[in-house]
Order: C-alpha cells, then structure tokens, then sequence
C-alpha cells in the first residue's frame, strides 16, 4: 500500500471520529506533502461546522506541530518557525491555509489545525493532520514524447509537490517561461533546467539532446590484421545517449552493429575494412557522427603467378609473366631469375621478347609492401626441339627419292658434327633423342655408302 493510500485510509477513519462530534469536521486538502528543502509549503484545510454557526463562532484558529503540556503550541510562537510561518482562513471562515517559506529537512512533520467553538471549553482539533516530508533531493526534468515532433518537459521532484507548485523554466540558463510543463520540438540541442518557483533550492540539472557525436580509434589509426581495436563514440547528452554503430555498405543500407558506445574488434581483419558511424540517441534527439574510415593493413600472401602464352618457348617467342596477391596497401613486385642478385624486372607483368635459350630456367616474382614480403618460383624451359622434329618428318615428305637419299646422307652428316655438343641447354635433351633415333635406323644397314632409309 502506497504512503498516499495509507494515508487516505487513515483520514477517512479520522473523518468518521470527527463526524461524532456535533458536526465538527475538519477537512485536509492533502493529508501527505512532500516539499523540496528550500521550497515554499502551502496546505490547506476547510472546516464544517453544525447549522447555525457563525464565523465568531470558531475562535482561535491555529496550526501547530508540537504540544507542550498538553497544549497544542502556535506555529507562529515556534521561533523554529520565526518569520517562516503564515497561516489564515479566507473572508467565509470555512477554507484556511498554512504556508511554510524555506521549508526545512527539520520541518518534516505532522500539521494540525485547531480552534475553539461557540461553546465555553469546546476545542476542536483535525487529527489526524497533515504529514510534511521535506527532501533534500534536488529536481528533475522528465522528458515525454507528445508526437513525433513535439517534447513535453516537467519538472519533478522525488516527493510529490504541493499542487501550488509552479516552475521557472530556463534555455541555456537563461530564464524562458514559467508553467507546469514545456513544449519543446524534438532534436533541440538547447539547455533546459527548471526550478521550483519560491523556493531557494537548486535548479534542476539541464536536460539536451546529444551533440554530433565523434569517433575516436584506439589504439590507433594504423592497424594489422588481428590486431585489437576500439572504436569509440563520445558525446555530451543528457539523460546519457545510447549509441547505434553502422558500417557503410557497397550495396546494403547501413549495417546495425552495436549499441554500446564502443565497438570492439578483437582480432580485427582485412574484410572489417570499412566506413563506420555512429548515432547517439537520448530522449531529445539524435545525431549522427561523420564517418571513420577503418583500413586493415597485412602483407602479401604468397602471390600466384601465370604465363601467357606458355611456359614452354619456342625461341624468338614473347612471354609475359604476371604475379599477383592481395596486400593492402598494394604490393609492389619484383621479378628474380634464379642464381641473381640484382632483379630483372620490376612491375605486376614481366615482359620477355625474343625468347633464347639462356631464358630459360627459374624465376621468382616477390611480392611486397611495408608489412612484409613474399615470394613465387615460375619455371620456364624453351620447346625448339621438338619444334625442329616435326620440321624434319615434314621435309622427308615432301622430297623425290634422289634428293632424298642426298638429303640423307648430309644430314647424317650434319647431325653427326652437331653431335652431342649443344648452345642451349634446354634444348640438349630433345637433340640427343633425334640423333639416337636416327642412327639405330640406319646403323643395321651399313656404316657408309647410298643407302636407302627404310621407306
Ligand atoms: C569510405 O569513404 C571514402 C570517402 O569518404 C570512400 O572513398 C571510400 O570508398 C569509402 N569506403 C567504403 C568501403 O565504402
Ligand atoms: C535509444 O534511446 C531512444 C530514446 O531514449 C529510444 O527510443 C531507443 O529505443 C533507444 N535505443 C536502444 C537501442 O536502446
Ligand atoms: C603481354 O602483355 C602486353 C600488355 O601488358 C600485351 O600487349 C601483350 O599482348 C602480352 N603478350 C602476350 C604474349 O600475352
Ligand atoms: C616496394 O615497396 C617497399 C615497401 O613499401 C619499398 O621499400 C620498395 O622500395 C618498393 N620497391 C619498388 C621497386 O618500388
Ligand atoms: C621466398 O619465400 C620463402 C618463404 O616463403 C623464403 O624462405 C625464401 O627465402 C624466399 N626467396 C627469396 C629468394 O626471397
């Protein structure tokens, strides 16, 4: 059971005691007050008398706290109370009043009213009276939504507040209206406080919408993949604003990620790369930071490389050679021949015109960028040999016997001084094959002379 349904419980059952007595009654407005220390107090009360009665007829009216032998003692003769106290009835003698100036946490109590009637001796006394608690806390704007536009502003107290009560709003400390409440569009970023009217107690804390809020990146703009970081959103807003992260999407609308105001990566990856804002929210309003460009750094992976046309060349041929990987920031690449110290070419495509033998062999293409390097072997070898063969079954071919048989011979020759001694290495395995092939056909048939090859 709430104070305030105690108490009219309590004060119904009085009314009843009351009531028994000839038809005197005295009637609280309010039987529970709870006024800020500081604040002016005002209760009040009616009287109901018997028929017949006349305002001369209730005598010695006054409100008191304290009984001093058994007397109820007048507020106005408590010098606990000096110069804090006014009390009276208005012109019909039925509706009376207690105001308290300044109250104090020491004035907390219970207030009665009594005075005598027309007949000698007879004293009344409303009881049970009025309970005054006193609070230090201070006031409160509270902020309710009235539409999507508009704020309603109130002034509030912990205790319920005499229904005199009248506020002083001030906009950025400056006094602006006074009322029980105030409009106030939505997202204003202005100051409001309010203060109890009468009172010397303090003005309530401002209330305002948040600030645009800003980001800050801890421990710093400069971050590797894994590394551990937090985005934080500041601002100044009260109540205190709750905070929405987004990510700034290629396609997608902005991307909820959050509602504190930090945003924590623990182990923060190249895919977290982003544009980030925040919003910070509060009854009043909302605003949006700008946003914070978030760039993950790591080092190349092993990069892949290809050949175009082939790996395999036929001299005088062109190749391109091209590597690539994914770094950030971009790598920059180097192409190696094997066994060398100083690069042969710098650049994602390493061109080779006119292909010679001694291109071929081993090559490695380093990819690299201020967080590390890496590297890939591509090997390239020269197919002139087989080339040559085919050459040679094509002009057998074509030739009359006669010629061939010359043919033959001088090419017998021919290879026999080439052989085995070759220029090119990557070559020399193909020319080997040709010359044993061609000598265990015509090796059978004699070692000199004009003989026909097998036909
Ligand atoms: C982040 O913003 C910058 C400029 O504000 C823009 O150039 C960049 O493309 C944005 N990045 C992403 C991932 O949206
Ligand atoms: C943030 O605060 C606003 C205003 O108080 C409220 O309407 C909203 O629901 C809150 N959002 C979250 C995510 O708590
Ligand atoms: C090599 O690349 C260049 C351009 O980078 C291109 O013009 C050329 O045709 C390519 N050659 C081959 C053999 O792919
Ligand atoms: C490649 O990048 C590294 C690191 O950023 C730098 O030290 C180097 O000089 C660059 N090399 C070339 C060929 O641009
Ligand atoms: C290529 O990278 C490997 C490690 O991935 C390293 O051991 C090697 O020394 C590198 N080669 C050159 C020539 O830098």
């Amino acid at each position: 059971m709430s104070p305030s349904a105690g108490g009219l419980v309590v004060f119904l059952l009085s009314v009843q005691v009351i009531q028994s007595q000839d038809g005197w009654r005295v009637n609280y407005r309010q039987t529970d007050v709870c006024a800020a220390k500081g604040s002016e107090v005002f209760i009040s009360c009616d009287i109901t008398h018997p028929p017949g009665i006349y305002y001369y007829d209730i005598k010695d009216r006054f409100w008191f706290t304290k009984e001093k032998d058994g007397e109820p003692v007048d507020l106005k003769t408590d010098s606990e109370y000096s110069g804090r106290v006014t009390y009276g009835c208005y012109s019909n003698s039925k509706d009376c009043y207690l105001i308290i100036t300044d109250v104090r946490e020491s004035d907390s109590a219970e207030y009665k009213f009594t005075f005598r009637t027309n007949k000698p001796g007879e004293k009344y006394t409303g009881s049970p009276g009025v309970t005054l608690s006193v609070t230090d806390s201070g006031l409160q704007v509270q902020v309710r939504r009235s539409d999507s536009t508009w704020l309603e502003l109130t002034c509030h107290s912990s205790c319920v507040l005499s229904d005199r009560a009248e506020y002083v709003w001030y906009k950025n400390g400056e006094y602006f209206m006074t009322g029980s409440s105030l409009p106030v569009s939505s997202g204003s970023t202005d100051r409001y406080s309010c203060y109890l009217r009468g009172s010397s107690g303090q003005r309530s804390p401002a209330v305002y919408g948040p600030q645009r809020p800003s980001v800050s990146v801890s421990p710093s703009a400069e971050m590797l993949e894994g590394d551990s970081v937090t985005l934080t959103c500041s601002t100044d807003a009260n109540p205190a604003a709750n905070y929405t992260w987004y990510k700034q999407g290629g396609t997608s609308d902005p991307r909820l990620l959050s509602e504190e105001p930090h945003l924590v990566f623990s182990s923060i990856q190249s895919s977290d790369s982003g544009n980030y804002s925040c919003t910070a929210e509060n009854q009043l309003g909302r605003k949006t930071s700008d946003f914070i460009s978030i760039d993950v750094k790591y080092g190349p992976q092993r990069p892949s490389v290809s050949v175009s046309p082939s790996a395999e060349m036929l001299e005088g041929g062109s190749v391109n050679l091209t590597c690539s990987t994914d770094a950030n920031p971009a790598a920059n690449y180097t192409w190696y021949k094997e066994h060398e110290d100083s690069p042969r070419a710098s650049g994602q495509i390493f061109t080779i015109t006119d292909f010679t033998a001694e291109h071929s062999g081993n090559y490695y293409c380093e990819a690299q960028n201020e967080m590390g390097r890496s590297n890939s072997t591509l090997r390239l070898i020269t197919s002139s040999g087989k080339g040559a063969s085919n050459g040679w079954t094509a002009a057998f071919a074509s030739t009359s016997a006669i010629f061939l048989v010359i043919n033959m011979i001088l090419a017998v020759l021919m290879i026999r001084k080439k052989s085995p001694p070759s220029s090119r290495p990557a070559e020399r395995p193909e020319n080997n094959a040709q010359v044993r092939r061609t000598s265990s056909v015509w090796r059978p048939l004699g070692t000199s002379g004009i003989i026909m090859p097998g036909l």
